[in-house]
């Protein structure tokens, strides 16, 4: 039996044999395989959760990537209740970044502790002009007059333009009809009481919370109410912040000012205008994250704003992760040149094979205490298995570029639909913002320098939920052939041995005519 062992450890080895004994050959997904190990798990009994920081806990290790065809407020709505996180691009302005993460952060609360709200003596053209403003999906509001004290409730059936210079005096269901709950009736389960009292109510949707001065302390949605009820009951756990709302991380760029400079100022500004929208994680996404302006910039973000989680790449070394980990970030994103719309290595010569950059992140990152996430290059759930024998997480965006959820158009060419997936480095990205993240200037680019990404399409596929719930069953089909409960013993049970070409062949289907895909 030792002798056994002995064999199955001489060929599959634990990461830190294995890996140092393929120095100087950079490898990545396709190179190696991992090896099976007793097991006595179930897949379904695997945990998939993942914790960036102490207060960054995930119960799915996806994230969508900041890019301008991947996520937007759908994406990171839907890949928040899955239990991942979105990151919403930068290639926009930035008033429109804050209403986007505003749209993650009011789309499903338990109580709404922070209720929009209307004076009384505004018109319904104002309420119209703010509903277009900040991209609000609701039409409900309470009334409250200067001191916060409850008035009335707008209705949504009157916000229309037809009424628009009405007042909303005119139009509010008042006080004394309105059905209220007080605030310290809400001990215990708070949601369990909000969905008795919408049972007992018949045709009654919304519930202001009082205190004892009448003065407005929360709302209640049935709508809400009723998905955190059904979710409860799910296995899907979404990630949710101490409030009970969807997580939602932006990402920000190292912004230069007229003269060159890093614009501290406006940084600061717009970060801490992301924070009062309630962004839990900001990430400062530049394709060259061991630089002086990434550094300068997270060591900025980190002084002002000491409590919020810093996601900052990209680099590929140790000395990468440490330097970045110096400036403030918590989580380091590792990949330069994987992506599937990247043409960096092409372009610029530069880059290193995800699994080698992972590994050598990885050492980094432990003796530094901060995590880090496999960004970019995964075309298959396999290759997230093998992302997380190392990484905390992944990042993907081809892969969720074609559902439904991600921006842009479908489009029909011969008969099959269509998405737009482009590199934040191609061209048209950069025309739109995304330049600084290549260290050029917008202006620059239409005399281009460089482009380091290509605009493709992606086939459209299943909506985000069936997606991911295939991804996440690959994953959790790898840590039962691994004997892995959760992702931290995934880690330590891997074994690696490298794969030949022929190797590549036979792990794919072959000498078969396929009549049906596996998804
Ligand atoms: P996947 O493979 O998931 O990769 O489509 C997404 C990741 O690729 C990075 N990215 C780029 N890299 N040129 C690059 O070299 C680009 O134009 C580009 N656009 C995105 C980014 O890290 C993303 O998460």
């Amino acid at each position: 039996m030792a002798d056994v062992r002995h064999l199955d450890e001489e060929f599959y080895r634990p990461a830190d044999l294995f890996f140092p004994s393929q120095a100087g050959t950079a490898l990545t997904y396709d190179d190696v395989t991992l090896a099976t190990l007793h097991s006595n798990i179930l897949p379904r009994d695997t945990s998939l959760e993942t914790r960036l920081t102490d207060r960054l806990h995930l119960s799915l290790p996806i994230i969508s990537a900041d890019m301008d065809t991947v996520t937007e407020s759908p994406m990171a709505i839907a890949i928040a209740q899955n239990g991942g996180l979105g990151l919403i691009h930068y290639n926009m302005p930035e008033r429109q970044q804050l209403s986007e993460v505003s749209r993650v952060k009011n789309s499903v609360h338990g109580l709404i502790q922070e209720p929009i709200k209307v004076e009384p003596d505004r018109f319904i053209g104002d309420v119209l002009a703010l509903i277009e403003e900040r991209r609000f999906s609701f039409r409900t509001f309470p009334v409250v007059d200067g001191e916060g004290k409850l008035l009335g409730l707008l209705p949504g059936h009157t916000v229309r333009p037809r009424y628009a210079s009405r007042k909303v005096s005119e139009a509010m269901t008042p006080r004394e009809q309105l059905h209220t709950i007080r605030e310290k009736e809400l001990a215990g389960d708070a949601i369990a009481r909000a969905d008795r009292f919408f049972t007992e109510h018949l045709g009654i949707h919304k519930l202001p919370v009082v205190d004892d001065e009448d003065r407005l302390r929360g709302l209640f949605t049935v709508s809400d109410v009723e998905r955190i009820t059904q979710e409860r009951r799910s296995l899907v756990k979404p990630a949710r912040d101490e409030n009970f709302r969807l997580l939602c991380g932006a990402a920000v760029s190292a912004t230069r000012n007229s003269t060159g400079e890093l614009d501290r100022e406006r940084i600061v500004q717009h970060v801490g205008e992301l924070l009062e929208r309630g962004v839990d994680v900001v990430a400062v996404s530049t394709a060259h994250g061991y630089s002086s302006g990434v550094g300068e910039t997270v060591r900025l973000i980190r002084e002002t704003f000491p409590d919020l989680p810093i996601i900052a790449g990209n680099v590929t070394s140790g000395a990468g992760v440490e330097f970045l980990a110096e400036c403030g970030a918590d989580v380091i994103k590792i990949g330069q040149g994987p992506g599937s719309i990247c043409t960096t290595r092409t372009v610029a010569g530069v880059g290193i094979p995800q699994l080698t950059a992972l590994y050598v992140a990885s050492k980094a990152a432990a003796r530094a205490g901060v995590r880090i996430v496999a960004d970019g290059g995964i075309s298959k759930s396999g290759d997230i298995v093998k992302a997380l024998t190392l990484a905390d997480a992944v990042i993907c965006g081809g892969l969720l570029a074609g559902c439904p959820e991600a921006p842009g158009q479908i489009m029909e060419i011969n008969g099959k639909l269509y998405k737009q997936y482009r590199g934040m480095g191609s061209l048209a990205a950069m025309k739109a913002g995304s330049a600084a993240r290549y260290g050029h200037e917008s202006k620059d680019s239409v005399r281009k320098i460089a482009a380091e990404g290509v605009e493709a399409l992606k086939e459209v596929s299943s909506s985000l939920d069936v997606v991911l719930a295939q991804l996440a069953g690959g994953i959790q089909s790898g840590m039962g052939y691994l004997g892995a409960v959760n992702l931290s013993e995934l880690k330590s049970r891997a074994r690696y041995v490298r794969v030949t070409p022929a190797g590549q062949r036979e792990s794919g289907t072959h000498d078969i005519v396929e009549v049906k895909t596996g998804s």
